[in-house]
């Protein structure tokens, strides 16, 4: 069992890394490597975040938590542990559920393999059979099936429902799961536009109950970390199931290795509990905390720079800062920001494709949308880009499908 939480350090510098900062500010102290300059300061509560250069082996920490993928995959968590460290975050070969989207094994089935140029229409495999679909996959890649049109394969699930975000904790056997949320994936109002990382969330998901979380838990994600430790591989972080609700039931689209952005950026600021003490358990194996979430409403709206994703601009000066976080129950959470040279002190610029994340509590996903709007709207950079319809969907009440939400294919893209 772990000790006291005095100290976090967080590792990344986006919106998932502010929120996490901000409610493990509650209890702790954090620093943020490499952070941003947004996510430097002291809590409501009195405890200080900052933001630092130093790699994270080089840190002091209670607790070391681990945002984004490209380290686990890469290993920080094992070399941490290996330091004696605890860290919330799985190693390498955890990771590699993310990294590599050619581990189908952990995946359930069935399978959909498809190469990814023209084959005539005789690309696609789909089978019951994990050896069937590495095989596939495997010939594919190598040209020896379809050429260049294979060296580049999709594993694909066309479905058409409302999405749904389950993060849930893991402490190598136990679960936990969180509240769920929902996720913007594509850049434009009305689901148009490219994917993106996210361009807004919100939490709860009216659709989306505690028996149905139970349910998604048992069936998705307690078999997949059943399977890793038949692997010999003890999970100790977030898994995130990336979930399309179909009419004949969940199913799972992709899982993630880490907590989701912008969903982070909802689901925290619920959070009724001790953050830090919570990661503990499930870092130490010792996860007996059931998360408990206020009854209140988060809308989150992703602020991002001109030709976000493809070539964000950056550079442009941000204004309204202060009046944005003036409105009633919002937090603006820094992602893509950077102080300005040869300006003003203090003067922050656009420094990436996502920006900001505007979130918002209230009682209701109405209020909350409201008030996280209003905040939108006393932001601004030149070639500003946002949606305008974060969450509206649930706030006229379930629609026929759950969510009116509706989502392309999804695409897990595999190259070799
Ligand atoms: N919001 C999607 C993700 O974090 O992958």
């Amino acid at each position: 069992m772990a000790g006291p939480v005095r100290t976090v350090c967080v590792v990344g510098s986006g919106g998932r890394e502010h929120a996490l900062a901000v409610v493990l500010g509650r209890t702790a102290d954090v620093v943020v490597t490499p952070g941003n300059p947004g996510i430097t300061g002291t809590t409501l509560e009195g405890h200080t975040i900052t933001s630092v250069d130093t790699p994270a082996e080089e840190i002091e920490a209670d607790l070391f938590v681990i945002g984004p993928e490209a380290p686990l995959v890469d290993g920080l968590a094992d070399r941490l542990r290996s330091s004696g460290r605890l860290v919330f975050g799985p190693g390498a070969e955890g990771a590699r559920l993310e990294g590599s989207k050619a581990f189908l094994g952990a995946l359930p089935g069935p399978w959909v393999v498809k190469t990814d140029g023209l084959a005539a229409g005789k690309g696609v495999l789909v089978t019951d059979s994990l050896a069937e679909a590495e095989a596939d996959v495997d010939a594919k890649l190598s040209g020896d099936a379809f050429g260049e049109a294979g060296r580049r394969v999709v594993v694909e699930e066309g479905l058409v429902g409302p999405e749904c975000s389950l993060l849930v904790l893991c402490d190598g056997e136990r679960l936990a799961a969180l509240a769920p949320a929902q996720d913007f994936k594509r850049r434009d109002d009305h689901d148009d536009g490219p994917n993106t990382g996210g361009m807004g969330a919100y939490s709860p998901v009216p659709s989306v109950d505690d028996a149905m979380v139970r349910r998604l838990v048992d069936s998705a994600v307690a078999p997949l970390v059943a399977a890793l430790r038949s692997r010999g591989i003890e999970y100790r972080g977030v898994l995130y199931a990336g979930l399309m609700l179909t009419p004949d039931g969940p199913k799972v689209l992709e899982f993630n290795v880490r907590f989701g952005d912008p969903e982070t950026q909802v689901l925290l600021p619920r959070y009724e509990g001790d953050l830090a003490a919570l990661l503990a358990e499930a870092a130490s194996g010792a996860l007996i905390t059931v998360p408990r979430f206020a009854p209140d409403a988060a809308v989150c709206v992703v602020l991002a720079s001109e030709g976000y994703p493809d070539a964000p601009r950056t550079g442009d000066v941000i204004t309204g800062l202060g009046d944005a976080a003036a409105v009633e129950g919002v937090t603006v959470f820094h992602a893509g920001t950077a102080l300005a040279t040869g300006a003003p002190e203090g003067t922050l610029v656009t420094a990436g494709g996502r920006v900001l994340g505007v979130t918002a509590l209230g009682p209701t996903i109405a209020d909350a949308r409201r008030r996280a709007y209003r905040a939108v709207d006393a932001i601004d950079w030149p070639g500003m880009h946002l949606r305008s319809d974060i969450a509206l969907s649930a706030t006229a009440g379930p629609a026929p499908d759950g969510s009116g939400a509706s989502t392309p294919a999804a695409k897990e893209e595999v190259s070799q």
